[in-house]
């Protein structure tokens, strides 16, 4: 395996469940990381200390995605004190359960918030970040999408064209900056976060029992991905790559 030593890896999200255990897994195979939070400060301070110290030293960064110069600092920050970042992987996301057939209940507030998190979001930090990614001689994004792109079920109707959205930029991006940037989507199914352990235990169940592998995604099956793009799949731009037991085939 390709190891990622002297690699710089700036994650966006990185103190939810999914993106926790993508910094751990990145810190583990050598990367420095930069936990990337918005406002959830102490969480993220927390999850540095905890983070294995294989490749050196890692440490948290303000990055709220909405929030553009807030992006341009925390670049300028990476650039200052690694002078370099070779991994940017784009996990921060909201979502807010609405049934599909409530139009009344998605109003334009939530629409325009969830827009401006999942896609603007993304677009803004990849932006900010092109540059440095640019110097680097194996620069990668990594965009955490959802199977809700391609089976157009999950917390809401926007939720799910959201992420359809951002695996389309994966590929236009791709191809926008290659050979020097790879441009990659994970698309997790439903995972076992913190978030959906709290949720309704028989539907919870349900969903398990509609997955050919008959579970739920583990965070770090999520984190290992994004990792065997970085280490593995090296050959790899534009692609997405689903980690959801199959769920899409029921
Ligand atoms: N969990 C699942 O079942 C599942 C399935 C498919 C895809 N996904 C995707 O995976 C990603 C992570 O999901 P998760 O389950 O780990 O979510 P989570 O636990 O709810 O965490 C969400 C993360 O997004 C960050 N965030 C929210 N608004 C932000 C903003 N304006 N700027 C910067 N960061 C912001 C939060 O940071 P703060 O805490 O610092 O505010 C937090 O770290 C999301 O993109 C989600 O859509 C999740």
């Amino acid at each position: 395996m390709k190891q990622l030593n002297q690699k710089v890896a700036f994650v966006t999200g990185a103190t939810g469940g999914i993106g926790q255990a993508i910094c751990h897994a990145l810190a583990l195979a050598g990367a420095k990381v930069v936990v990337g939070y918005n406002s959830s400060k102490e969480k993220a301070q927390l999850i540095v200390e905890q983070l294995p110290k294989v490749g050196g030293e890692h440490q948290i960064c303000f990055a709220k995605v909405t929030d553009s110069n807030s992006l341009n600092q925390a670049a300028k920050l990476i650039d200052d004190q690694y002078a370099r970042c070779d991994i940017l992987v784009n996990c921060a996301g909201i979502t807010q359960f609405v049934a599909h057939d409530d139009l009344d209940a998605l109003d334009d507030t939530l629409i325009d918030t969830i827009l401006s998190t999942n896609v603007r979001g993304a677009i803004a930090t990849i932006r900010a970040f092109k540059p440095l990614l640019s110097r680097s001689d194996d620069a990668l994004i990594v965009n955490i999408s959802s199977i809700a792109a391609r089976t157009a079920m999950g917390s809401n109707i926007i939720y799910c064209a959201s992420k359809a959205a951002l695996d389309n930029l994966t590929i236009s991006l791709a191809r926008a900056l290659a050979p020097t940037i790879r441009v990659v989507s994970v698309a997790p199914g439903l995972s076992d976060t913190e978030f959906v352990k709290g949720l309704d235990q028989p539907w919870r169940e349900q969903q398990s029992a509609l997955t050919p592998l008959g579970r739920l995604a583990l965070p770090e099956e999520v984190a290992d991905a994004v990792v065997a793009v970085a280490t593995h799949l090296t050959f790899t731009t534009g692609a997405i790559i689903p980690v959801d037991g199959g769920r899409p085939i029921r």
